[in-house]
């Protein structure tokens, strides 16, 4: 046997019925702990509910995918009351509203800001997705970290790779440790600049020239007799 139903007055039904789903604003959020998980208290009308759960969009627990996001304070929800018992409700919050609106107007694009200055969006039209963000972007695979900041970028990785037939920095270049090429070197002092080494400098095999003419190992000198010197030694 099913268990009776309460009797319950029309308008005791009406008052559970109406308060099923009802439309307010988050006026408090508790960012929880162990002790306390994470809810939020909503004004409806002239009532201020109990300490309530939100809905997120998803909850797997650790280990799975999971979305933490605290409602702003004021922002619009729907109060989804089983049974119509606001004790044991749950706020559903994302509802845009005149003092809270939307970031975006075209139907292309999705968008979500962080804050005033903080956002990523994708333009189905232009099919890009930008990112922006003040202060930091940290991009982290294992030990392998790309940190961007207004004042410069830095990526640490045990190996990094460029694969790319050709490669340009339009600023100055500094390398710590050994340059090595493998395709010869080309290069120009430039306007007033000159070229300079430091410390020991080794050729080996082939001809070193100044201006058309043999410095290396092989050049000879014209000598006192209209013929040429050796070699040097
Ligand atoms: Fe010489």
């Amino acid at each position: 046997m099913p268990a009776q139903a309460p009797e319950l007055s029309p308008v005791e039904l009406y008052r559970l019925l109406a308060n099923m789903i009802r439309a307010g604003r988050v006026e408090q959020v508790r960012t929880g702990s162990a002790a306390d998980p994470a809810r939020c208290r909503v004004r409806t009308g002239e009532l201020l509910t109990t300490w309530l759960p939100w809905v997120s969009p998803a909850a797997g627990g650790s280990g799975q995918t999971r979305h933490w996001r605290t409602p702003a304070n004021g922002e619009p929800c729907l109060l989804l009351a089983p049974g119509g018992d606001l004790a044991q409700a749950v706020a559903l919050p994302g509802l845009f509203s005149d003092d809270m609106p939307q970031g975006a107007v075209s139907e292309d694009v999705e968008r979500h800001d962080f804050s005033e200055s903080d956002f990523w969006e994708h333009n189905r039209q232009s099919s890009t997705l930008r990112f922006e963000i003040a202060a930091a972007i940290e991009l982290k695979v294992g030990g392998s970290v790309l940190h961007i900041t207004p004042e410069g970028t830095k990526l640490t990785t045990p190996e990094y790779t460029v694969d790319s037939p050709a490669s340009t920095f339009t600023g100055a270049v500094t390398v710590n440790g050994l340059l090595t090429y493998k395709a010869g070197m080309a290069g120009n002092a430039g306007q007033g600049g000159s070229n300079t080494i430091q410390g020991g400098f080794a050729v080996t095999g082939g001809t070193i020239t100044h201006n058309g003419k043999r410095v290396d190992d092989g050049h000879t000198h014209p000598d006192a007799h209209g013929g040429n010197t050796g070699v040097p030694n």
